[in-house]
């Protein structure tokens, strides 16, 4: 049997975009029940996923830094926060700073004893991914690096999971797609690859397509016991 190949989601999945909520509390404070840099972030993610939904259905790639840029602006504004631009250059300086989930190192240590290639896969750019898992401490765990960037278009635009293939030398059967993001898993399967939902939030719900994921895991530590069949590592 070849041995699978995970391609690791990062933006919720090994790192929490949930991690600015610190650096907004400081311009926001707690607010209205004390949820206000917490709304504020969940909001921001969305409208920088819609971004990137929207320039790569427009074919007008503009890189990951640039749609998350242009979602702080639009939430500032929407939500009249009124940060200064060192404020926003600060929060952005955080996106590179985010920290891992806390099962992240064990699972992925785990996992490294497992015959399981393991490559980040994810919209950011390069040079940002490379600061990102460093930063957080999880990069020695990783084979690599794959980047929507070097196909100049956003998941989950089939060209980026059969870029992903290429890069990783994989067959779609031999490959796994681990993310916490349903999207990123609808687009994976629709791509003939396997996936796995990371379910970060028991209470989540996934999108009633006919992509549904193969498997579902809580943390992953629960992914590296799954995976641990796959053989002791040479
Ligand atoms: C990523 C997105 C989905 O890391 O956040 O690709």
């Amino acid at each position: 049997m070849t041995a699978p190949t995970l391609a690791f989601d990062v933006y919720g999945t090994l790192i929490d975009t949930a991690g600015v909520t610190v650096e907004l509390e400081k311009h926001l404070g707690a607010g209205k029940g004390g949820h206000a840099a917490a709304e504020f972030s969940d909001r921001w993610r969305l409208k920088q996923l819609e971004y990137t939904f929207r320039y790569g259905l427009m074919g007008r790639y503009r890189d990951f830094r640039v749609c998350t840029r242009q979602a702080l602006d639009y939430c500032c504004e929407s939500s009249r926060a009124d940060l200064p631009a060192a404020a926003r250059d600060r929060l952005m300086e955080c996106y590179l700073e985010l920290p891992a989930f806390d099962d992240v190192s064990a699972g992925l240590e785990l996992l490294s004893r497992a015959r399981v290639k393991m490559l980040a896969f994810s919209n950011g750019r390069p040079d940002d991914l490379e600061q990102l898992l460093g930063s957080a401490g999880i990069d020695a765990h990783l084979d690599g690096v794959v980047s929507v960037h070097e196909v100049q278009t956003f998941k989950p635009d089939p060209a980026v999971y059969r870029h992903f293939l290429a890069r990783a030398g994989s067959t779609p059967r031999d490959t796994w797609l681990i993310s916490g993001n349903p999207f990123d898993i609808c687009g994976a399967r629709a791509a003939g690859m396997h996936a796995l939902w990371l379910r970060r939030q028991p209470q989540a719900v996934f999108d009633p397509w006919e992509f549904a994921p193969d498997a579902v895991a809580a943390d992953l530590v629960e992914v590296a016991r799954r995976f641990a069949g796959a053989g002791a590592r040479a």
